[in-house]
């Protein structure tokens, strides 16, 4: 009898069940580090699976969450360059990919990064028909059209991690402006997640009260509080911290652990994220833009219409057209 046999006494044979709330996430680099260490802390997950093309670091940073696992609720970690083992996920986030160099624009990326999802896509497809594809590799809004066009997935199945870290980004400025929580300072940055993101003035608010009601100028160049300039901030904040660590890595992480709860905890939160936009405020291509977006369960399920300014909406239509130009061109 071996020790294991002494000490425990069988009742009945476990019977393995499938996985409720698998998520994987490929791309074991920092984004997806960040991204897997905010969903096992929060528990959202009972299993995690990890992929990546470099075998000996993916096999690293598995055993090195695996180690943890007494500090952690999610049972399984497994991890592999071989698809299988995502099979059956509920959630897949895809952060794999070249990261933006010091000063390189995220468009620049582009067909490095299609290269790469060529790849990755129908193999998660091939194992996880069901999933929900979340896109946080970078230029997100044209991957994560990208991914659906590879992956054959409806459209409320492939959300891209879009401007819900710039919102967040703004919404952590503007606390630190009125010296208040981030969760009691409402403003949504749209569009483009980056440099063309779109912030709407006319929905920032604290408690309901709106901002510009109090200040008419909020946003524009002849405000003397230079609020335009939180904005700023937020376009630049993702290159300052790359200038001054060389990734950023922290706020993404969390940022995709909060999208990830909303969808397997069935919250139907409303999230900036990325969706396909066409047919929305004049837009008539086949682009992915974040607007205010229902997740849930099944994915994305609605979208919230925003009241939209003339010049706010020509800033959307801008900024769709720019990415048609840069993926009429994509070799896919
Ligand atoms: N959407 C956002 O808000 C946001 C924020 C930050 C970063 N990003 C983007 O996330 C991506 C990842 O950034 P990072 O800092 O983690 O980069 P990183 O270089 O640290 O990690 C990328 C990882 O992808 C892996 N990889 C490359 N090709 C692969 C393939 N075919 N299959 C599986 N894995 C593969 C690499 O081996 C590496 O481990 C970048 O595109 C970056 O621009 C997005």
């Amino acid at each position: 009898m071996s020790t294991k046999e002494k000490l425990i006494e069988s009742v009945v044979k476990d019977v393995p069940v499938e996985s409720r709330s698998k998520v994987t996430v490929v791309g074991v680099g920092m984004v997806g580090m960040a991204s897997a260490m905010s969903v096992l802390l929060q528990g959202l997950c009972d299993e995690l699976a990890l992929v990546d093309v470099m075998e000996d670091k993916l096999k690293g940073e598995a055993m090195d969450l695996q180690h943890g696992s007494l500090f952690l609720k999610t049972h399984k970690i497994v991890a592999d360059k071989d698809y299988s083992v995502t099979a059956n996920s509920k959630v897949v986030v895809v952060t794999a990919g070249a990261r933006q160099q010091e000063g390189e624009s995220r468009l620049n990326l582009v067909q490095r990064n299609v290269n790469i999802f060529k790849f990755i896509i129908p193999n998660i497809v091939k194992y996880s028909p069901n999933c929900i594809l979340m896109v946080v590799s970078n230029p997100v809004d044209i991957l994560t059209y990208v991914a659906w066009k590879l992956s054959g997935f409806p459209r409320h199945r492939v959300i891209g991690s879009g401007t819900n870290l710039d919102s967040a980004r703004f919404r952590h400025l503007m606390g630190e402006k009125l010296h208040l929580h981030p969760s009691s300072c409402h403003g949504w940055i749209v569009g483009e997640h980056g440099d063309s993101s779109v912030p709407v003035w006319s929905g920032v608010n604290v408690a309901g009260v709106s901002l510009q009601s109090l200040n008419p100028n909020i946003g524009t160049e002849s405000d003397s509080e230079k609020w335009k300039d939180v904005h700023k901030k937020v376009v630049d904040g993702a290159y300052e911290v790359i200038k001054l660590k060389g990734y950023t890595s922290w706020a993404i992480g969390m940022s995709v652990a909060n999208l990830v709860e909303t969808i397997v905890k069935n919250m139907r939160r409303v999230h900036p994220v990325s969706t396909l936009v066409k047919g929305m405020y004049g837009i008539k291509d086949e682009v992915f833009l974040s607007v205010p977006c229902v997740l849930g369960n099944s994915g994305l399920t609605d979208v919230v219409h925003m009241t939209l300014k003339s010049d706010e909406e020509q800033q959307l239509v801008k900024s769709a057209e720019t990415l048609w130009s840069v993926q009429k061109d994509l070799t896919m």
